[in-house]
Formats: structure tokens, C-alpha cells, sequence
């Protein structure tokens, strides 16, 4: 990756003359393979860092202000960093990368004055965690102009989950901000969210593409039932007493949790984590002996059981899932993330991928009347700062900080 010269341009433009202390970030955004609705419940995920993400063009200033602007929006967030910052609703996106802020002073990391212009190739709302991208990113390019050389990435992923569940509100996992901080180009991380153990697993796809599905039904996690979800898993955790894995729900045994719940809702909440599980297993087998037909399946069978026992899917995710799995060329498909809206995923041999797209891309349209996008999933390394050349060519747009 390369220096984006449009970006320096108008982060002068904003914040005054071009100097040589500008520098770049760069953070990704994640698409989730396999394990959905599992971090949470201590269990093994699949994500991967792609390409589309977010750039901050940044230089350090003297005072003790720091100022996030994003390309394309009025909204400046400024952040004094000698007063106490609180969530506040005027701040929009802005929140998120003042809970980091935040996060870092409270832990007593020495911060100076910056201004920062975030720009986006990530789609809006769309599941690919760009709230994690803004929180990654903020974290990492603060302590690298603070003089920190060799960031701790896991720690950072820590931080900016604490400042997503304590400032922002959503009480989301550990995967999203562990596989922007960590990702790796060609790769997913078979990330143990219980230990944090990790392992990087090549994501080695022959003859078939990974294709992202936007149903452009945007969605933020706050306004959705995620919370509600994982209450719903420490209910069934109380219920299995004595019986409940200390590593989360992800290591129940079927047997226990039919014979410890009743609730007919909360036992298929806790099917579904435990089915998932055992796929993520499978998947990294199936993978690693290149059986892709074996791992499309599996991505059907995830989707039927985020639909069916988990339900959070939805209509569009639902109807482009369906069209997918009925177009050519089509090995599996699920949606990816924490649903309700945002995007799918589909495994599609490679030449087929014109037929594929334009077939679903009719369905959908026919039966929802909102145009899909597709993107060829591009793995890419998590967090880091852009050096090299410079280059005009960035495709960047406005930024959108929900997941
Ligand atoms: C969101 C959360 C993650 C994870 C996924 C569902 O992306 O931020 O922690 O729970 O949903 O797998």
C-alpha cells in the first residue's frame, strides 16, 4: 500500500500547510469466514483483514487538542485531553474514536495533540466492521506518535473492545478488533477467543472467489438485538449451573444444555452456538485438504442456523442468501457478521462470478428493490502505517462509523 496523495491533499486543505510530519494508517475492515455469534461464547472464529478500510492522515500538533475529521462531512470531533470525555450523541461517528481516547488516558498513556482526516473504502453499515477499523486504528496511530515502536496489537484489541462495550454500548466480542489489529495478507485468523490463541490459517480458494454480498440494508448494532443475544447465552450459562464450560457457552455439551434449559428460544439460541462451533472445526479441516464443496456446505448450514435457531438474519439477508445459493457457479453462502441487515458471503467458482452477480443481483433488486453490491474478498494485513511512494489514486469516500 502506498501513500495516498488525494488524502494529504485534503487533510491540508483542512488543517493548513503541507509539512513532512504528515503520516498515514491505514486500517482494514474484516469479513468474518466461519463462527458467527461465537466470540462471545468463548469459541474459535474465521475472520480475515481485507482491503477495503480506513485511511487517517494525521500530524501531531503542540497543544493538547485532537481533532478526527472525515473526508466529505462538516463534523469535526475535538477532544481536549486534559478534560474528561463522555459519550455524547452530538459526536455521531466521533464517539468511537473518542472512547479511545479516552481509553488511553485512563490507562495513563502519555497523548499528544493531533489532527487526523479519516477516509473509507468501506461500504456504510454494511458488517465489516468499520466501527472496530475507526477503534484499531485511533489506538494504534495515537501510541505510534506518541513514540511507541512496537505497538502490542493484542493489546490494543483489548482496549478498543473495553471502549466499544463501556463507551459505546454495544457489548460486542473480542473478534472484530482482534482481526483488524491482527489480520494478515493471504490469510484468516483461527482465533480461540477464549485464550486468545491464534493462528494464522492461508485462505487457499483454487478455481473459486470469495465474493462479499451487500444487501445495502444498512444496520447498527446498537438499535439491534445483539445485546439481547448474548444475555440470552448467559442465561443458558446460569442454567447449566455447575455443568457450564468455564470457556463459554461454545464448549457446552448438547446433552447438558437439553437436559438444564426448557425454554424452547433459549435452547435453540444455545443449538446454534454449538453447531457453529463444531463447524468452525470442520471448516479449518476442509479447508486445509482443499474441500471446497465441503466448506460451501457448511457455509449453507451456518446461515440456515443464524436464520432458523439464532435469527439474525433477516429479509434481505435471507433473500440474497437464498438467491446465492440458487445462482451458478455457487458452492455456499451465509450471512457474515452480526446480521440484521449488512452483508453475506458467498463461495463462487471463479469463472462463474459474472453469471453469479448478475443473477442474484436481478433477484434481489425484484424482490427487495434496493441494487446489492459485490466485492471479491482481498485479504490484507491488520493495522499498520502506510509508507512508500506516494499515490493520487485512493478510492476514498465518506466515512461510516457503524458496523
Ligand atoms: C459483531 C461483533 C462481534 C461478533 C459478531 C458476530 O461483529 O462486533 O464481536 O460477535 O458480531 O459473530
Amino acid at each position: 500500500m502506498t501513500l495516498a496523495r488525494n488524502d494529504i491533499a485534503r487533510f491540508t486543505d483542512m488543517y493548513g500547510d503541507s509539512d513532512t510530519s504528515i503520516r498515514q494508517f491505514f486500517g482494514p475492515g474484516r469479513v468474518n469466514l466461519i463462527g458467527e455469534h461465537i466470540d462471545y461464547n468463548g469459541g474459535l472464529v474465521m475472520p480475515a483483514a481485507i482491503s477495503l478500510g480506513i485511511t487517517a492522515t494525521c500530524r501531531p500538533r503542540r497543544d493538547r487538542i485532537i481533532h478526527f475529521a472525515s473526508a466529505g462531512e462538516p463534523l469535526v470531533t475535538t477532544v481536549q485531553l486534559d478534560e474528561l470525555i463522555e459519550p455524547d450523541c452530538t459526536r455521531g461517528w466521533g464517539n468511537y474514536p473518542a472512547g479511545i481516547v479516552r481509553e488511553l488516558l485512563v490507562r495513563d498513556v502519555p497523548l499528544q495533540g493531533t489532527d487526523v482526516l479519516f477516509t473509507t473504502t468501506l461500504p456504510q453499515g454494511a458488517g465489516l466492521s468499520s466501527s472496530a477499523a475507526i477503534e484499531v486504528l485511533t489506538a494504534f496511530l495515537l501510541l505510534t506518535l506518541a513514540g511507541n515502536t512496537a505497538v502490542d496489537l493484542k493489546m490494543v484489541a483489548l482496549l478498543c473492545q473495553t471502549a466499544e462495550n463501556t463507551f459505546i454500548g454495544v457489548n460486542s466480542g473480542i473478534m472484530d478488533q482482534f482481526s483488524v489489529a491482527l489480520g494478515k495478507h493471504h490469510c484468516a485468523l483461527l482465533l480461540d477467543c477464549g485464550s486468545l490463541e491464534y493462528q494464522y490459517v492461508p485462505v487457499r480458494l483454487g478455481d473459486c472467489t470469495l465474493l462479499i454480498m451487500d444487501t445495502r440494508k444498512a444496520r447498527r448494532l446498537t438499535d439491534s438485538k445483539y445485546n439481547e443475544r448474548r444475555t440470552e447465552c448467559d442465561r443458558v450459562i446460569a442454567l447449566l449451573g455447575t455443568r457450564a464450560p468455564p470457556q463459554g457457552l461454545a464448549h457446552a455439551e448438547w446433552n447438558d444444555v437439553a437436559s438444564c434449559v426448557e425454554d424452547p428460544v433459549l435452547l435453540r439460541r444455545a443449538r446454534h452456538v454449538i453447531t457453529e462451533q463444531a463447524r468452525v472445526t470442520q471448516a479449518v479441516r476442509e479447508l486445509a485438504e482443499g474441500n471446497l464443496l465441503a466448506f460451501g456446505q457448511l457455509l449453507n448450514e451456518s446461515h440456515a442456523s443464524l436464520r432458523d435457531d439464532y435469527e439474525v438474519s433477516g429479509f434481505h439477508l435471507d433473500t440474497i442468501v437464498a438467491a446465492a445459493q440458487e445462482a451458478p457457479g455457487c458452492l455456499g453462502a451465509r450471512m457474515t457478521g452480526a446480521g440484521f441487515g449488512g452483508c453475506a458471503l458467498a463461495l463462487v467458482r471463479s469463472g462463474s462470478v459474472d453469471a453469479f452477480t448478475q443473477q442474484v443481483r436481478s433477484r434481489y433488486i425484484e424482490a427487495t428493490g434496493l441494487e446489492p453490491a459485490f466485492y471479491a474478498v482481498q485479504t490484507s494485513d491488520g493495522v499498520h502505517e502506510v509508507t512508500g511512494a506516494s499515490s493520487g489514486s485512493t478510492s476514498s469516500r465518506t466515512c461510516c462509523f457503524f458496523l
